[in-house]
């Protein structure tokens, strides 16, 4: 493997990321061809076969997924090599590779703004899935950090909350529940539930609170956004559990509601994870010593803004 050239490496990583040659060639911005010989040259090399065609398909082979595996250490020994040398140098620079789950989405980014007006040479890239996907890239190993709302079982991770993720009930404004105060929890048994796809953190928080209580949950439909569902609920199609978060900047607010149900908000948190035998790099240190500092001040910023959310949660506070 020794003869291994580090630009077959990068392009064999590159086809085995994209599962594509055509692909690979544009963002390393050479040829199909050139892709396609240095591909051949390294499989001589390792003597066994990297990938496999089945129709238009490319497949990794197992030696493939090994080999892929010891790239993406390499290239981030190298990066983090580079990041060290550049904050030897005074500066911090380099890149930052964050994969957060869907909810995230309302909070993360204006956090990133920040970050990256702090530290201009850091460059950050931003991929938002879902739960299963955040946990596929984090067993992969292809980011630095994750955000997630709840730490996998599963996994050997190190993970720290770092942000309040409240969840609401959201009604639309003309609902007949709108100006009660301590609405008992039994009483959702009677409504309609617009529920966010299985596999959610939000819709698992929301049915343990239902199974906690003893109570029923009606579900009327599963959506697989929090945006389509605030859609239904200001349309009157049911009421829903959701994230305070996904009430920041809204515009439509007027339509929502935020229910005083006794019970809520159901307190959980943000969390960044990685996983326990990651080295981190000086630019992910550098972004959780910034979250650390920030996190909860900006926190309570976004939340203050919604509708009803300040008042209720210090009540519940209180309790
Ligand atoms: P979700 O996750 O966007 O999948 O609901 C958020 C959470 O876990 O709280």
């Amino acid at each position: 493997m020794k003869n291994a050239s580090l630009r077959q490496l990068q392009v064999f990583e590159a086809v085995a990321r994209h599962l594509s040659f055509t692909r690979a060639a544009e963002e390393l911005y050479t040829t199909q061809p050139t892709v396609s010989i240095q591909l051949k040259q390294l499989t001589d090399i390792v003597g066994q076969p990297l990938l496999e065609q089945v129709g238009k398909k490319i497949y990794l082979t197992d030696t493939g997924r090994e080999l892929l595996k010891v790239c993406r250490e390499i290239f981030d020994g190298l990066d983090r090599f580079g990041m060290l040398v550049s904050d030897m140098k005074g500066v911090k620079a380099g890149k930052l590779r964050l994969t957060i789950i869907t909810t995230a989405k309302y909070f993360v980014p204006r956090l990133l703004g920040l970050f990256c007006q702090r530290y201009p040479g850091i460059d950050v890239s931003l991929k938002v899935t879902n739960r299963e996907r955040v946990l596929q890239r984090m067993a992969d190993n292809v980011d630095d950090l994750y955000v997630l709302g709840q730490p996998p079982e599963h996994m050997d991770v190190e993970f720290e909350s770092f942000l309040e993720n409240p969840l609401v009930v959201l009604a639309e404004r003309n609902h007949p529940l709108a100006a009660k105060k301590h609405i008992p929890p039994q009483r959702l048994e009677e409504e309609q539930f617009l529920m966010r796809e299985p596999g959610s953190g939000t819709r698992l928080a929301t049915e343990q609170f239902f199974r906690e209580h003893g109570l029923k949950l009606k579900v009327r439909m599963d959506l697989g956004s929090n945006e389509a569902i605030k859609q239904a609920v200001a349309g009157g199609l049911g009421i829903a559990v959701l994230s305070a978060h996904t009430l920041a900047l809204e515009r439509s607010i007027d339509d929502l509601i935020i229910l005083d149900v006794d019970g809520f908000p159901i307190r959980r948190q943000w969390y960044l994870a990685y996983p326990r035998d990651k080295q981190l790099s000086v630019v992910a240190q550098a972004f959780l010593e910034f979250l650390h500092a920030e996190s909860k001040l900006l926190g309570e910023k976004y939340l203050r803004g919604i509708t009803g959310f300040p008042a209720q949660d210090r009540a519940a506070k209180k309790k």
